[in-house]
C-alpha cells in the first residue's frame, strides 16, 4: 500500500512519460505506477546504497526488476546520454536537496518535473521558473499533519505574478491549507520581529481566506 501522499502523484503521469524517479528509497511509488500499468517502465534512483537496497528488495519481491531500473548515485548524474528521459519525479524532500539535483546540464533534455516539496515553496517555484519552466499544476497535500505540495513544471518561459511565486499560482488545489500554514508561520515569527513587511504579508494572506 502506497501513502495518499505518494498516490497524489500518479495523476500526472502520462503513459508516454519517459521518467527518473530521484530519490527513490524504498521504490513503492514506481512500484504502483508498474504494477498498475500506469507506465511500462522506469528508471529509479538513490544516493544511499541503503535506500537502494531496500527499493531492490521491494522490486524483486513484486517481480518487476524487467520494468524498473534502478541506479545508485547523486540526482541526474545517474543519467548518461544513451539514456532518453524527459520526466523526472522528486518527491518527498527539501527545495535545497531538490534545486541541487535539478542545477545539472541534464536539465536541457528534460520537459517535465514532477515535484513534491516539504517546504520553501516560494524558493522552489522562483528557482525553477528561472530554470526555464512554467508552473502547469499545483495542488497542497496534508499527510500525516505534514503539508506538502505537488508541483508540475513544464519546459517554458514562467509566467507567474510575484504574489504567484510567494502564495501559489491562482489555480492551486486546496490553497486554503497553505494559506493556513502560511499565516501560521508569519504569525509566529512577527510575534517576535513586528517586521512591518510580514504584517502586510499576513493582512494580504488574511485578505485571500475570506475571499
Ligand atoms: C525522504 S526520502 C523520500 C523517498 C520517496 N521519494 C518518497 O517520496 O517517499 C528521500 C530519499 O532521497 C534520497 N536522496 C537525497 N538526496 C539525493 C540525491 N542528491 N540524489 C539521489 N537521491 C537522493 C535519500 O537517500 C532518500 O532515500
Amino acid at each position: 500500500m502506497i501513502s495518499n501522499r505518494l498516490k497524489s502523484l500518479v495523476k500526472y503521469i502520462n503513459k508516454t512519460d519517459k521518467i527518473i524517479d530521484i530519490g527513490c528509497d524504498h521504490a513503492l511509488l514506481d512500484i504502483y505506477l508498474i504494477k498498475n500499468k500506469y507506465i511500462n517502465n522506469i528508471i529509479v534512483s538513490d544516493i544511499s546504497s541503503n535506500a537502494l537496497k531496500q527499493g531492490i528488495k521491494n522490486i524483486k519481491k513484486y517481480n518487476l526488476d524487467n520494468y524498473i531500473e534502478t541506479r545508485l548515485g547523486n540526482g541526474l548524474n545517474v543519467l548518461n546520454n544513451n539514456d532518453y528521459i524527459d520526466t523526472i519525479i522528486i518527491s518527498g524532500m527539501g527545495t535545497y536537496t531538490i534545486l541541487d539535483i535539478l542545477n545539472n546540464k541534464y536539465l536541457e533534455n528534460i520537459n517535465k518535473l514532477i515535484i513534491q516539496s516539504n517546504k520553501d515553496y516560494d524558493i522552489l517555484r522562483e528557482e525553477v521558473c528561472n530554470l526555464g519552466f512554467n508552473i502547469d499544476k499545483e495542488e497542497v497535500i496534508l499527510d500525516k499533519d505534514k503539508i506538502y505540495i505537488n508541483i508540475v513544471f513544464i519546459k517554458g518561459k514562467s509566467k507567474l505574478s510575484k504574489e504567484e511565486i510567494i502564495y501559489g499560482t491562482k489555480d492551486m488545489i486546496n490553497k486554503e491549507i497553505y494559506y493556513k500554514y502560511l499565516l501560521d508561520k508569519y504569525n509566529k515569527i512577527y510575534l517576535l520581529s513586528k517586521d512591518i513587511k510580514l504584517k502586510e504579508k499576513i493582512d494580504y494572506i488574511e485578505k485571500m481566506l475570506s475571499n
